[in-house]
């Protein structure tokens, strides 16, 4: 381990930690280091979003390798999570591998670039672009 990693200790419950344990690995997280790192990185994306919620639209796309294990369902799974702000989406199967999805968004300006973050970050996914305008 470098000089630069700095350990530290959590306690939680019994019930939550069973409850993560599984859903890491679902995800395929080799352990609970791994997974915890790339929460904190979410969180803090997440905080420089900001708190702007002037009401937007929006559209995004992605290009992902559909083979990618557990992708399709993971971005199927986040696009339910977030269907108050998804107001369509659209799939091309781009060629034998590449899948395209173009998803349309309207709400809060904050709320559309922390959904858009999190498909654009999920594992697999090649490329994502977003396109934001403002309504008012
Ligand atoms: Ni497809």
């Amino acid at each position: 381990m470098s000089s630069k990693v700095t350990r530290f200790g959590v306690s939680i419950e019994k019930e939550l930690a069973e409850k993560f344990d599984s859903h890491i690995e679902q995800e395929g997280y080799g352990n609970r280091s791994e997974a915890i790192r790339d929460l904190i990185r979410e969180h803090l994306s997440i905080e420089q979003l900001g708190t702007d919620r002037t009401p937007a639209v929006a559209s995004m796309s992605l290009i992902y390798d559909h083979h990618h294990r557990e992708l399709p369902d993971m971005l199927n799974t986040l696009q339910h999570e977030y269907q108050q702000i998804i107001v369509s989406s659209l799939h091309v199967h781009v060629d034998h591998d590449n899948c395209m999805e173009v998803v349309i968004f309207r709400g809060p300006n904050c709320w559309i670039k922390k959904a858009a973050n999190r498909l654009m970050a999920t594992r697999g996914v090649k490329h994502g672009k977003l396109t934001m305008t403002t309504v008012s």
